[in-house]
């Protein structure tokens, strides 16, 4: 088969949510720059708005939707909506996530007292675990309500390597999320299987983005990730591109269950 053929995604249905900026962003350009109908989902309406025009203006078919994927009516409404397009929903991307904010440790070596445990704030936990957590619960499942009739698709989450790491630096409510996210696509691609719906998980770290206020734009933010990882970089969007298309064509057809790093080697070890 043609290297073409093999990871076309020509005409596929693709949901992205958090698809107006980041990594999700570079998940939609890869789709819709290679012929796929796509949809973005996002709290952020000015992003959604501008980032469609400047794709639509380009000739691609890429749609948006003001919805929050804690909000379960209105993701059910969405993604029927979504999928009626083509009639078949083929690819979701479970993406949407929030920062919590700093972690216990600072980078000069100091501690944020009001991130250690004993006095974390509740509202930052609930609203974490609402959003990276039960958010991709609540996206999986309208994925998997369109997709299980027709015994055909691809739903891709993205946890971090934060799911199996821990570090002082993250804001606490970060590690049990995306561990739970990660393991709930374990789950699920037991029970998704017999449908022929495949779902993957993608581990970023270090890419620069939006998240947390923009502060990885930051030059200072960038040099610190650029010491720890091997690859010696942040990585930019753009660079999630030949996963996006990988999982959601062909060529990953036999892979269900997996959660693929995308972080400069950094799992393996901090840059020597
Ligand atoms: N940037 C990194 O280094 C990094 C590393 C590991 C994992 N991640 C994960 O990647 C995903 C994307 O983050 P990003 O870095 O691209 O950040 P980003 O802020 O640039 O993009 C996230 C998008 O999600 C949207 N969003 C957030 N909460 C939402 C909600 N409740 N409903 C709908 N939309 C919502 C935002 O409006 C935004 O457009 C997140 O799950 C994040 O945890 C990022």
């Amino acid at each position: 088969m043609s290297i073409e053929k093999l990871f076309s995604v020509n005409g596929l249905n693709a949901i992205v949510t958090g698809g107006a900026s980041g990594i999700g962003l570079g998940f939609v350009e890869g789709m819709a720059e290679n012929g796929a109908v796509v949809t973005i989902l996002d709290r952020d309406a000015a992003r959604i708005e501008s980032e469609v025009a400047r794709l639509c203006g380009l000739g691609h078919k890429v749609f948006g939707e003001v919805v929050d994927i804690t909000d379960r009516p209105a993701m059910r409404a969405a993604f029927e909506r979504a999928a009626a397009r083509t009639g078949r929903l083929d690819v979701t991307f479970a993406n949407a996530g929030i920062d919590p904010g700093e972690g216990f440790a600072r980078p000069d070596g100091g501690r944020n007292p009001g991130s250690e445990i004993d006095a974390m704030d509740d509202a930052v936990w609930d609203r974490t675990i609402e959003i990276n957590l039960t958010g991709v619960y609540n996206t999986v499942k309208e994925a998997a309500r369109q997709m299980k009739p027709h015994k055909h698709g691809s739903i891709i989450v993205t946890t971090s390597i934060a799911s199996k790491m821990v570090g002082g630096m993250v804001g606490t409510p970060y590690m049990p999320a995306k561990a739970g996210a990660a393991h709930l696509v374990r789950q699920l691609s037991l029970d998704l299987a017999r449908y022929n719906v495949r779902i993957n998980a993608i581990a970023p770290g270090g890419f620069i983005t939006n998240i947390g206020g923009g502060h990885t734009h930051k030059a200072e933010v960038q040099a610190t990730f650029a010491k720890l990882i091997p690859l010696g970089r942040m990585a930019h969007p753009d660079e999630m591109k030949g996963l996006a298309l990988f999982l959601a064509s062909e060529a990953s057809s036999f892979i269900t269950g997996a959660e693929i790093n995308i972080d400069g080697g950094m799992l393996n070890g901090m840059a020597q």
